[in-house]
C-alpha cells in the first residue's frame, strides 16, 4: 500500500471567498465548529505522520523520489507500476543486471535506476530511441532520455543500447536478474524479445511484461499463449504481468 496524498493539496482552513475569518465575521458570531475542525485536522495530521513512520523504508524513499519520476513523460500506470519497478530493482542483490526493453524517455528506467542507487546493480536500456514502423511512431528521443537520466544523477547505473531489441538479443551474453519487456507491442516482437533474452535470465529471477491488457492484444496474447507458461509465481501490478523463471 502506498500513501501518496500530497499534503500541500489539503486545505489549510475553512476557505471561502470571504477568506478564513470572513465566515465568522459575516455571521457576526464565533463559529462553534471551528475548534472541533481545527482539532480534527491536528489529529489527522498526527495520524498521517504516524503512518509515514510505519510504512516500509522502500515506500518512504519512493515518496521522496516520486516528484522526480513524475516529471518524466511515460506510459506506466501511476504510481503503482513505478513503485513496483523501483521496489523490484531495490530488492535485487548487489551486482544484479537488469535488462529493460523499451525505455522511451526514461520514466521506467529511472524507477529501476533509483532502485539501484548506491549499489553495483546496473540497467541496460534497450531501445531504438526512434520508435518503430508498426506501433510506436515517436522519433528521435534519445537526447531527452539521456538528459532525464543525467538530471536525476543516475548515469552510473544505466547503459543505453540504441538498437532494435531483436538485434541486441542475438549477441547478448550476460546473466539477467530482472527482465522488463516494454518494447514493440506486436505479438511476434514480444515473443522475440522473450525468446531472445529468456535463456539469459537467471533461474529464480523475474520476467515482467508491460501492457498485458485487452487494449494491447500483442503483449496480452504473447503472455497468455507462451510467457506465463514458462514462469511460476505469476502476479500482476495493474497491466504489468510478471512471473519467476523456475529454478
Ligand atoms: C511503450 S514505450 C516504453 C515506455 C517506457 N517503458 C516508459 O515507462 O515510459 C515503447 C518503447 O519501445 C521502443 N521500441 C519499439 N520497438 C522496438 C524495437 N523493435 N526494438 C527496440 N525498441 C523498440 C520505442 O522506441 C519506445 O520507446
Amino acid at each position: 500500500m502506498v500513501f501518496f496524498e500530497n499534503n500541500s493539496t489539503l486545505p489549510e482552513g475553512p476557505q471561502s471567498f470571504l477568506g478564513e475569518r470572513g465566515i465568522d465575521e459575516a455571521v457576526g458570531m464565533k463559529n462553534p465548529a471551528r475548534p472541533i475542525i481545527q482539532r480534527s485536522r491536528l489529529v489527522l495530521k498526527r495520524i498521517e505522520e504516524t503512518i509515514i513512520q510505519v510504512i516500509s523504508p522502500d515506500e518512504r524513499e519512493f515518496r521522496r523520489i516520486w516528484p522526480a519520476i513524475d516529471s518524466i513523460e511515460g506510459m506506466l500506470v501511476s504510481p503503482f507500476q513505478e513503485y513496483w519497478l523501483f521496489e523490484r530493482a531495490r530488492s535485487l542483490p548487489n551486482g544484479a543486471i537488469i535488462v529493460e526493453i523499451g525505455s522511451f524517455k526514461g520514466r521506467s528506467t529511472c524507477c529501476l535506476a533509483y532502485g539501484c542507487r548506491g549499489t553495483s546493480k546496473h540497467i541496460f536500456a534497450v531501445d531504438t530511441f526512434d520508435g518503430n514502423e508498426v506501433d510506436f511512431h515517436r522519433k528521435g528521443f534519445f537526447d531527452e532520455f539521456w538528459r532525464n537520466i543525467e538530471v536525476h544523477g543516475l548515469t552510473g547505473y544505466v547503459t543505453p543500447i540504441q538498437k532494435r531489441s531483436s538485434d541486441v538479443a542475438k549477441t547478448w551474453k550476460q546473466p539477467i536478474h530482472l527482465l522488463f519487456i516494454d518494447g514493440s507491442h506486436q505479438y511476434e516482437d514480444v515473443l522475440d524479445d522473450f525468446y531472445g533474452f529468456f535463456p539469459h535470465v537467471v533461474p529464480g529471477s523475474i520476467v515482467a511484461v508491460h501492457d498485458v491488457v485487452q487494449t494491447w492484444p500483442g503483449p496480452l496474447r504473447a503472455w497468455n499463449d507462451v510467457i506465463r507458461h514458462k514462469l511460476s509465481n505469476i502476479g500482476a501490478c495493474s497491466t504489468l504481468a510478471y512471473g519467476v523463471k523456475p529454478e
